[in-house]
């Protein structure tokens, strides 16, 4: 496995919708899912999206156990996620403070639906189905925003709130993008 390159704002294929996954349980795939898990880990990212790293398809990983560039949020199981569907639960809004590996350094109060319904599968096509607040909901919509191609100052509504990580939190300590 192997830490790789995260594609910045600006590259087109950022922009692309992602392809669904046909083939389950396959090594290509767990090879990609690895180098996925490799470079999210490496980056201290909350989450993955494989169109971050060049890659056509609808895979999306995450997970937060105390990390750094998020101190205050509540903990969210390590998942890969394919073929993701979002189903939101209420009308209601709520904005937090995002981050990307395609943005790095950069930080942005985003609205996210703030409980939802998720479904997909695992790498072997093992059903998953969730519901779920919080932290863990935004995660899930931001990750999966990538694979419509979608970055979230696309979601922002208020463009002063947006800027430098260590400009908007000095001393925080919060570690780059
Ligand atoms: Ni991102």
């Amino acid at each position: 496995m192997a830490v790789r390159e995260v594609l910045r704002m600006g590259d087109p294929r950022l922009l692309q919708a992602a392809r669904p996954v046909e083939k389950f349980s396959t090594p290509e795939l767990h090879h990609l899912v690895g180098d996925m898990v490799d470079t999210m880990r490496r980056l201290n990212g909350a989450g993955l999206a494989a169109p971050q790293i060049g890659v056509d398809l609808q895979i999306v990983i995450f997970e937060l156990e105390n990390n750094p560039r998020y101190p205050d949020a509540g903990k969210v199981p390590f998942t890969v996620l394919v073929n993701p569907v979002l189903t939101p639960l209420s009308d209601q809004m709520e904005v937090g403070w995002e981050g990307c590996l395609s943005l790095p350094g950069l930080r942005g109060l985003v609205p996210r639906c703030a409980s939802l319904r998720y479904q997909g599968f695992d790498a072997d096509g093992g059903p998953i189905d969730r519901r779920v607040d919080g932290f863990h909901a935004r995660v899930v919509q931001h990750e999966v925003d990538h694979l419509l191609g979608i970055l979230y100052p696309m979601r922002m509504r208020d463009f002063s709130k947006f800027g430098f990580t260590e400009v908007l939190f000095p001393g925080q300590d919060l570690k780059d993008d």
